[in-house]
């Protein structure tokens, strides 16, 4: 591994450099930054404000996360491999590229890009299934100096469309088809449908992969056509010098009011971040197997599947298919398979898998796994017991990983088997972190054994720039909440000793199976059928998924056939958002519980959900207490 000294190996080095980091922030990141490789050094570390939101990191440096990425390994790891990938269909053949051929896949499809107009600065959407091509594709863009905008190939036409427009992107980059276990589905065919609306979009390149005839038209590219005009010879594509504040990415994510945001990572920062939190987080030797599951359309595929491993110059497996097909074994399998020392993985998988029983991992050889991860929603203690018997046998540190789409990186967690590891909480802040918890006031809670909403009070060189397009949404939806924070909109408990427990989501945000989907917008979906008045949405607890979708949603006309119309608007939201917002339950009710001034009481409706109405305490605010009756007795 290129050598580092930030790659922390003991509880004292931890005390160490939390405290370093503390006392002098920007001296502690400026070392860090310091063992990358730069193309002109910063001149200043930070300069920031969270009153006016504003913070920059690294200032005047310039770089390409590519080449530190990539081409700093080729001398010492260009034979070693940087990628394994797992097709969906165990029978079909694993691909692997060393960091020399991901140079030249890199390499080649910048220049594709650039044939095709690209300049830095352009937004690029990609919508691919987890292919190797993904990845190559995020690196190409940031090569190239391009902003890329992943979206998850489960989204939508419109959803995707939405994303397309906020960012003007001048180029979609997609496949023919996915397939996911025994689903396919054929993307371009979604794309054609997302761009008929999309005015900004001068090319289509299309990845040949599933090999199914899909619609085309004068946009496209076939990407294998391209790469075959560039001819045999090896390519270099000269990485453009970006600022360190210039922008890498957007990715767009659920908030609690509107239509997603796109939230913004910038070059230096999140590249000192992605790498330092990779290596202190899951402990990487040279040499080990690094497995991340998610899909490269989420952050964690960003941060811990392209940008973290391959900046550690890790070898990382990618996988394109689904935890049980062909069998729920099939995660254990790839272990076994590919000697997988680092697992990363969501509890909604954990809880599914813990559901078809413990011969699944038994009949696998898993000793090769050092340590086991989790990541996007509270892990349950069960689950967190099963994962660490069943699959870590009793022997590997279980991380839990509290982070956020805005941090850019991991925030609280165990480090590797550093520390005490207590179920259900995520542990201490990285060094370089400074959460607080805070009350309804917005003060510092001082003591331990407390539970209080979770803010951060110093920047960090990942975090979230700002949202595209709209920086006043930024400060507004991070920074207004309690002055001189970044507010996470989470919830957690602090123990004596100062470890953290993420309880939850305190804003109307759920979190369904990991992905994060805001209420408002899931019933601007089901408002959009005709018969719909209004509705409300809540989350409620759900044995695998974390969270499950209840709608309450009034009808212009009672249905006769309810079963029907319910159909219809879980048919609704797969349109508009795609199939993870599909409402789990739907109630047809005549009145939402309301204030005098009209506002919808969502802790009425949560606990109602929830199973706990006779805990609704008092409702006598209401215009009308009488709903609330109505509504409990229809109870779904
Ligand atoms: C929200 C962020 C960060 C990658 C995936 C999700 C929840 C995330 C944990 C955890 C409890 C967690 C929070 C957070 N969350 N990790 N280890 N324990 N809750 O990213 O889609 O931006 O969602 O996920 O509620 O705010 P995201």
């Amino acid at each position: 591994m290129s050598t580092v000294d930030y790659q922390i190996s003991s509880e004292e080095e931890y005390q160490k450099a939390y405290q370093a980091a503390l006392d002098n922030p920007e001296n502690f990141w400026s070392k860090i930054a310091e063992q990358f490789q730069w193309k002109n050094k910063w001149n200043k570390t930070l300069e920031w404000n969270f009153e006016e939101y504003d913070v920059k990191w690294f200032l005047g440096g310039k770089l390409n996360i590519t080449e530190n990425c990539i081409d700093r390994h080729l001398s010492e790891k260009g034979e070693q491999t940087a990628i394994i990938w797992e097709p969906n269909n165990p029978k079909d053949e694993v691909r692997t590229y060393t960091y020399n051929q991901l140079a030249q896949e890199v390499n080649r499809f910048a220049t594709i890009l650039q044939r095709n107009g690209i300049k830095k600065g352009d937004r690029i959407c990609i919508y691919l299934p987890m292919i190797p091509e993904a990845a190559f594709a995020m690196l190409a863009c940031a090569r190239i100096g391009a902003i890329h905008s992943v979206v998850f190939a489960g989204f939508s036409a419109k959803a995707l469309c939405d994303r397309i427009q906020d960012a003007s992107a001048k180029m979609v980059i997609t496949s023919d088809g996915l397939i996911r276990g025994t689903k396919k589905l054929l993307l371009r065919n979604i794309v054609g449908e997302a761009i008929a609306d999309c005015d900004s979009i001068e090319t289509v390149l299309t990845i040949r992969h599933t090999g199914d005839e899909v619609e085309t038209n004068h946009l496209d590219k076939w990407y294998h056509e391209e790469y075959a005009a560039l001819g045999e010879g090896e390519i270099h594509f000269e990485a453009e010098s970006m600022d360190s504040e210039d922008e890498l990415f957007i990715l767009y994510t659920s908030g609690s009011t509107g239509k997603p945001k796109g939230v913004v990572h910038s070059c230096g920062g999140y590249m000192v971040y992605a790498d330092y939190s990779f290596r202190n987080v899951f402990q990487y030797q040279d040499g080990d197997v690094f497995w991340c599951t998610a899909d490269v359309g989420w952050i964690t595929g960003h941060s811990y599947i392209v940008y973290g491993p391959l900046l550690a110059g890790a070898c990382c497996l990618m996988f394109e298919g689904i935890p049980t097909y062909p069998t729920p074994g099939r995660f254990w399998k790839i272990c076994e398979k590919h000697s997988v020392n680092q697992f990363y993985t969501a509890p909604t998988a954990i809880r599914a898998l813990m559901g078809c029983g413990n011969d699944y991992p038994q009949n696998f050889k898993l000793d090769s796994l050092k340590v086991i991860g989790s990541v996007g929603e509270p892990i349950n203690e069960e689950a967190w017991q099963w994962y660490s018997k069943e699959v870590g046998k009793g022997n590997c540190p279980v991380v839990d990983t509290w982070w956020q789409t805005e941090t850019g990186g991991i925030m609280i967690s165990n480090l590797g088997n550093i520390g005490e590891h207590i179920p259900t909480y995520a542990g201490l802040p990285l060094p370089g972190i400074q959460p607080v918890l805070l009350n309804t006031e917005g003060e510092i809670i001082e003591e331990n054994g407390v539970e209080g909403l979770l803010a951060v009070r110093h920047p960090w060189p990942s975090m979230i720039r700002t949202t595209w397009g709209d920086h006043e949404r930024c400060e507004q939806v991070y920074f207004s909440a309690f002055k001189g924070y970044y507010f996470t909109g989470d919830g957690a408990r602090r123990d004596e000793k100062g470890h953290y427990r993420i309880i939850g989501r305190v804003d109307d945000v759920i979190n369904v199976s990991g992905h994060r989907l805001g209420t408002a917008e899931i019933e601007n979906a089901i408002n959009a059928h005709e018969n719909v008045v209004e509705s409300a949405v809540v989350g409620y607890p759900h044995d695998i998924k974390g969270q499950g979708i209840y709608a309450y949603v009034i009808c212009h006309v009672f249905p006769e056939d309810e079963k029907a119309l319910r159909k219809e608007i879980t048919a609704i939201t797969s349109d508009i958002i795609g199939r993870i917002a599909k409402p789990d339950k739907i109630q047809f009710v005549i009145g939402l519980p309301k204030t005098r001034s009209g506002k919808i009481m969502r802790r009425i409706l949560r606990k109602i959900a929830d199973g706990t109405s006779d805990q609704l305490g008092d409702i006598s605010t209401l215009l009308d207490p009488s709903v609330v009756e109505e509504i409990i007795k229809g109870k779904k």
